[in-house]
């Protein structure tokens, strides 16, 4: 069993992502980990973060037991991430992980950009997680604040267009729902309120398969 969840940044997709996989007892990935760890091993090796040559070679040699790094949190680290992404190469170098991390048993939730077009085009069900940019910007806001972080909210405004426009507008799997995605539009909902919403959907493109197979029912 596959779920997708696309969205762009501070849609509230990872957060949605890591609920369902526990509501169902599958296994999660977080695809932009990925992107950021590419950039990581760029930079702490001494090179640009728009070196083509060596985000190749750090996305062939990436070690996934590298992801959990709290120096892969944070605005900048998806900034990073989001250059990097663009490299044709860098995305072909990450999909065997993806798509085998897709595969594993109970099942598997994946969120990203391209994970219902590209990564996973026969995903058991397929979520886009939308949010107007300024409600995104103003979550974002809040939570680098309540981390110290005093980034004024236009600036965080900004970012978030920029990282929206680079996102969508490069040529190598854009940002975009797939034709089969249902769209969840969070601008309005809490996080409770959304994920119930995302269960429904879910529960309601692949029957109660999900919940039988593990006994919960939400
Ligand atoms: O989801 P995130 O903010 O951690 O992602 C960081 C960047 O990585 C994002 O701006 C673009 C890139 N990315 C991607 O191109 N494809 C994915 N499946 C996930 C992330």
């Amino acid at each position: 069993m596959i779920i997708a969840i696309d969205g762009p940044a501070a849609s509230g997709k990872g957060t949605l992502a890591k609920r369902i996989a526990d509501h169902f007892g599958f296994h999660c990935l977080d695809t932009g980990l990925l992107y950021r760890a590419v950039a990581r091993d760029v930079v702490r090796a001494g090179f640009r973060g728009d070196d083509t040559w060596a985000a190749v070679a750090y996305a062939r040699g990436l070690d996934p037991a590298t992801l959990d790094d709290q120096a892969l949190r944070g605005a900048a680290a998806g900034d990073a991430a989001s250059v990097v992404a663009k490299i044709p190469e860098v995305r072909r170098a990450l999909l065997a992980y993806q798509r085998a991390f897709s595969r594993r048993e109970p099942g598997a939730v994946l969120d990203g950009r391209d994970i219902g077009t590209v990564v996973c085009p026969d995903a058991d069900a397929k979520i886009f997680v939308t949010a107007t940019p300024e409600i995104r910007a103003e979550r974002r806001f809040l939570e680098l604040k309540s981390r110290g972080d005093a980034s004024p909210y236009d600036k965080v405004l900004a970012m978030i267009r920029e990282r929206d426009a680079r996102d969508s507008g490069r040529a190598d799997a854009p940002m975009k729902p797939a034709d089969d995605a249902i769209l969840l539009d969070t601008t309005e909902l809490d996080i409770e309120t959304a994920f119930d919403a995302a269960v429904g959907l879910i529960l309601r493109k692949i029957g109660h398969r999900g919940a039988l197979q593990t006994g919960k029912t939400g």
